[in-house]
């Protein structure tokens, strides 16, 4: 009877173990979800990724790319992210505030001259010390992935600031971009990325603020009649993984997903200027095909206004970003 037992539990051990070997030879799932449509600077990256891993990580890692709000929006998919409903996920850097306030340094109006000095504070040691600013809430920041600059738009003209006044805007959920729209006088709505075209059509909101590639992907000409080519922010992304799934990954893996990770932001970031560009002439041609919209050019005078009129955002939010990221981001300019 002892044998018969010993042998029974050596069988049922044995059951358990070969169902545990089975188990670990089913690949990693990895989805990822996100907002925009696939022609995007996200939404290419997203697509690099899953291709490059199904040839580098085959039988071993699989990705699932949700583009277009698919699966969560860019609030919903923070907390999926928790959850383990999600694995990766690339908000807009504005959608952070809730984790860590230092993010909060991408909505500065006017702080950055150009993609170039984004890029150069995103790869500095300022930005690389910020991918694990939110490790307390449970996210790990894998990676900076550009989209663009912003522009504004309305449905009357916005040449000047005073232009804004009591129009009610669209932005995300940041409240340094709430601040922005509250100095010019106007009325900031935080909105998900999907529902920015409804909004904008049935004149929920007036205008909103956002790149070239989001206005010409999701149509906004079509709902809005004045572009202005203000270039006042920067809209990037962070890669972002839950901090506990990332580590539980076996380590070579981990180390191949990194490395496929920094080689597909590379392309992003080398492509996002281009789109931008491409973007912003459809945008142009349909306006002069359409005569429906119109891309206003700022003159340096006109910038210059806007500048001065959105600026003391800076140090009211001073304190919660910090000093020395806000400096470390100046210098990048140069
Ligand atoms: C937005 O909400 O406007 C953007 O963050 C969308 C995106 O992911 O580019």
């Amino acid at each position: 009877m002892r044998i018969l037992m010993i042998s029974l539990t050596l069988l049922l051990l044995s059951a358990c173990l070969g169902e545990q070997t089975d188990h670990s030879a089913t690949p990693i799932k990895i989805k990822f979800a996100h907002v925009v449509a696939e022609s995007t600077p996200k939404g290419i990256g997203a697509k690099l990724f899953q291709q490059r891993v199904e040839k580098r990580l085959a039988g071993k890692v699989v990705v699932e790319v949700y583009p277009n709000s698919q699966l969560y929006d860019d609030n919903k998919v923070m907390e999926a992210l928790l959850l383990g409903d999600v694995q990766l996920a690339a908000p807009s850097l504005a959608k952070f505030g809730k984790y860590t306030k230092k993010l909060q340094v991408f909505d500065l109006p006017f702080l950055f001259d150009n993609l170039e000095a984004v890029n150069r504070f995103q790869t500095g040691p300022m930005g690389q010390k910020l991918l694990s600013s939110m490790t307390q809430s449970g996210y790990l920041g894998l990676a900076y992935w550009h989209n663009g600059m912003k522009q504004l738009s309305a449905n009357q003209p916005l040449r000047v600031p005073a232009n804004a006044k009591g129009l009610k805007f669209r932005i995300q959920q940041s409240h340094v971009l709430q601040a922005q729209f509250e100095m010019l006088g106007a009325s900031p709505q935080k909105l998900a990325f999907a529902e920015v075209y409804n909004a904008l059509q049935t004149g929920v909101v007036d205008g909103q603020e956002n790149t070239w590639s989001n206005i010409e992907s999701k149509k906004f000409y079509e709902v809005q009649a004045h572009f202005s080519q203000s270039n006042h922010g920067v809209l990037d992304y962070l890669v972002v993984t839950n901090a506990a799934f990332w580590k539980r990954l076996p380590d070579d893996i981990r180390t191949e997903l990194e490395q496929i990770l920094a080689e597909v932001g590379l392309e992003v970031n080398r492509l996002a200027q281009e789109l931008a560009m491409v973007s912003r002439q459809s945008v142009m041609d349909f306006a002069q095909e359409t005569g429906k919209t119109e891309v206003l050019t700022l003159s340096q005078a006109e910038l210059a206004q806007w500048r001065k009129a959105m600026q003391p955002v800076w140090k009211q939010f001073e304190s919660e970003i910090g000093q020395e990221v806000i400096e470390a981001a100046i210098a990048a300019n140069e």
